[in-house]
């Protein structure tokens, strides 16, 4: 079934409402009370104790098989309020509609007055479509229409959706946006649903969920967070509150990822600026504004080659950069965080510089900066060039697409792919 962003006539609006100038006149922001911290969880508890009567609570805790183990860190903040709560541990990565029905289920039986998700961006997202289906069970989750469309007056049963992550990067505990699969499509396509309904009402940020996560899944997701602050700062969407957060994001993953991934949770200092870098930068680009192509070449790419959203996503944004100063010049406000002097040189040898300084920070983390670079799946030329038209309709047909600064088709999409399998600088 075709998604609302898939519609022609959409396609063609979006180019005008998305201009810097109509959205410096239409700008909304959405945001969930944030807590930060090690007091956070006991702060949030005296909140819910004091906002939601004694008979009413009841929570229902959304993980996945993996996260079903922070469960414990929250026994004593439901205990100290008289919260009862049940775990439902059925999310799947990638989130699969049926996985949405299983869990609305699981909340219809219970009759939960809180929904907390302790997890990745899979969890996060499974919980915001849990909610949606169970209180407007009717909602055909795929023609959802973000904030230009109608209310879709969620929480007339659940007062509050909690997100609590466990990974520093996908930024979902703050995104009005949720990723779901569509397993009715050969092969399966992500489908992005936006609604500002969906941004989770609290959000707990405590290191304590965060310092153990191994290396790969720290550099991936931290280069997702890298990839909304920077695809956004660069798509000329902006304003002057997400100009300003999308550059300290980049400023604080520039200096704190390397830290993190090498040191993982022995370096607290380095795991929470990253945590709270994340937040921002999904602050700064999903739901409040656009993360660039890179994003819709990454979705694509990693559907249909099964590889990590942050390790897709990130290995396009500097093809997508390079495809974008045509028609913008902001990537050089971004010259002195990577180190890039700008004097007396021609843009074009700028913007060289500047993409090869981004692939050579993506490549200090380990990240792959061209398709026949990564290591896990191993990808054939072949393979590769056989499936160029699928990836290109899958991006052209991707959400983030409509967002695109500088008008693109599947031609375009194609080159772009053809130039990522060996590295090749975007000049056209
Ligand atoms: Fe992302």
């Amino acid at each position: 079934m075709p998604t609302w962003y898939e519609s022609q006539v959409i396609k063609d609006l979006m180019p005008i409402l998305g201009a810097r100038a109509v959205r410096g006149l239409e700008t909304n922001f959405f945001l969930s009370r944030i807590y930060t911290g090690k007091s956070s969880l006991l702060k949030v508890a005296r909140y819910l104790e004091a906002t939601i009567n004694k008979e009413d609570r009841r929570s229902l805790i959304i993980t996945d098989a993996f996260t079903k183990k922070f469960v414990k860190n929250l026994d004593d903040m439901l205990k100290l309020i008289d919260m009862e709560y049940k775990v439902w541990s059925g999310v799947l990565p990638e989130v699969p509609v049926s996985t949405i029905d299983e869990g609305a289920k699981a909340c219809k039986e219970y009759n939960p007055k809180v929904i907390i998700a302790i997890g990745g961006g899979s969890v996060m997202d499974t919980a915001k479509m849990v909610l949606v289906k169970y209180e407007k069970p009717e909602q055909n989750l795929f023609m959802i229409l973000p904030s230009i469309g109608a209310a879709l007056g969620l929480r007339k049963k659940i007062k509050y959706l909690i997100a609590i992550p466990t990974t520093a990067g996908t930024g979902s505990e703050i995104a009005t946006a949720a990723l779901i699969t569509d397993t009715s499509r050969d092969p399966p396509k992500k489908i992005e649903v936006v609604h500002e309904e969906l941004l989770a009402d609290i959000t707990i940020l405590d290191s304590e969920f965060v310092k153990d996560l191994p290396p790969f899944l720290t550099m991936a997701t931290g280069l997702d967070a890298l990839a909304h602050a920077m695809g956004s700062f660069t798509t000329n969407w902006g304003n002057p509150y997400f100009d300003a957060t999308n550059k300290t994001t980049i400023e604080e993953i520039i200096k704190y990822l390397p830290r993190s991934y090498k040191y993982g949770g022995k370096d607290i200092e380095a795991r929470s600026h990253m945590q709270v870098a994340s937040t921002l930068a999904a602050f700064g680009s999903y739901g409040n504004m656009a993360p660039g192509i890179n994003h819709a070449l990454g979705h694509s790419f990693g559907k249909i080659f099964s590889v990590h959203h942050g390790i897709a996503v990130s290995l396009f944004l500097p093809y997508g950069i390079a495809f974008k100063a045509k028609v913008t010049d902001r990537w050089t406000q971004l010259c002195p965080i990577l180190g890039v002097t700008t004097e007396n040189k021609s843009k074009n040898n700028l913007l060289k510089e500047f993409v090869q300084s981004l692939k050579d920070f993506i490549r200090s983390v380990d990240g792959p900066t061209c398709i026949k670079e990564i290591k896990e799946p191993k990808i054939s030329k072949q393979d590769y060039f056989e499936k160029l038209d699928k990836l290109a309709d899958y991006a052209m047909n991707d959400a983030v697409t409509l967002t695109a600064y500088r008008p693109i088709n599947e031609e375009l999409y194609r080159k772009i792919f053809e130039y990522a399998w060996d590295g090749g600088f975007i000049d056209f």
